[in-house]
């Protein structure tokens, strides 16, 4: 199931969008509900409060397991590595635990922005690569030319979305996936079959949606600024659904909901 699972990372804060104060003292309460693995990016401008945010606690570097990712504009072999060491530098760390092309970009080729981050991995700056919203075609064509392990390709991923050809295809290619809006903003919660499983658990449905993607095999990055959200979504942690009622959560992705679409984001590629 990949490395977030291997590290114990399969429930990671995302931080997006937080930042300054209403970023540290979330993760701060994070860190005490138990979460030890942040997701940040260059393009969320927060990594620098992030790392100020884990200084402030005194967190032992070891127990962490970070992520960041590339903004597009950087994923050039003029800029790659030293936004990497500029990422390194805000974080106050020597090196991220994982470490993502953020998206494909459409004014730099795959080839050049894979082979970048196949050097930040060979030049230590990060322990693992991946890649994030990549295509099928862009998964295979990074699984080609990388030498290094694929961590993961970070894709919204919820039940009202149907990725069963892109979990289909990173199966074969050995490579795990990492859910966002794992939560769907929200904006799933007040489904009907959600509630009706979530009553028949005694569990609120966020916990519901989080304990299906995890079931799937995939790592979940849901974001919260509240101590009991950060609990509740942790303890999607300790418990199982049966496969019947993964089931009917599967039928759910005919609802055919994308939050980060080309309105939202215009670089996003054709999704498969
Ligand atoms: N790779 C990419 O391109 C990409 C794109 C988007 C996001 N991301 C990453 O994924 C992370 C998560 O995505 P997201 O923040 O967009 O969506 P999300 O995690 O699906 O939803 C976040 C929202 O859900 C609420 N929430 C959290 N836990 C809850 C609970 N237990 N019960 C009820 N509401 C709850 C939060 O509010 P409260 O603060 O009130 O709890 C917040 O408004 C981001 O922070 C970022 O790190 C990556």
């Amino acid at each position: 199931m990949g490395i977030y699972f291997e590290s114990g990372a399969e429930m990671t804060m995302g931080t997006f969008p937080l930042k300054a104060d209403e970023l540290k003292d979330a993760v701060r309460l994070a860190y005490e509900t138990g979460f030890r693995s942040f997701d940040t990016a260059q393009m969320y401008q927060n990594e620098a409060d992030l790392g100020a945010a884990l200084a402030d606690i005194g967190a032992d570097r070891d127990e962490l397991f970070i992520t960041t990712k590339i903004l597009p504009a950087n994923l050039g072999t003029d800029r790659f590595i030293p936004s990497a060491e500029q990422s390194l530098q805000a974080l106050r760390l020597d090196y991220v635990d994982v470490l993502l092309v953020h998206w494909p970009s459409p004014d730099i080729e795959n080839e050049e922005a894979l082979s970048q981050l196949q050097l930040a991995h060979e030049k230590g700056l990060a322990k693992h690569i991946g890649i994030s919203n990549y295509t099928i075609a862009m998964m295979e064509q990074a699984a080609a030319l990388l030498d290094a392990p694929i961590a993961c390709n970070q894709v919204e991923f919820h039940p009202y979305l149907d990725q069963t050809k892109l979990k289909a295809a990173a199966d074969r290619l050995g490579v795990s996936l990492s859910a966002y809006c794992p939560l769907a903003k929200g904006q799933i919660l007040d489904d009907p079959v959600i509630a009706e499983i979530a009553q028949r658990y005694a569990r609120p449905p966020s916990q519901i949606v989080l304990r299906w993607i995890l079931q799937n095999g995939v790592s979940a990055n849901p974001m919260s600024t509240k101590k009991a959200n950060l609990e509740s979504n942790r303890a999607a942690l300790d418990f199982s659904l049966s496969g019947a009622d993964m089931h009917l959560l599967d039928q759910l992705g005919s609802n055919n909901l994308r939050i980060v679409d080309k309105q939202r984001m215009p670089i996003a590629p054709d999704w498969d």
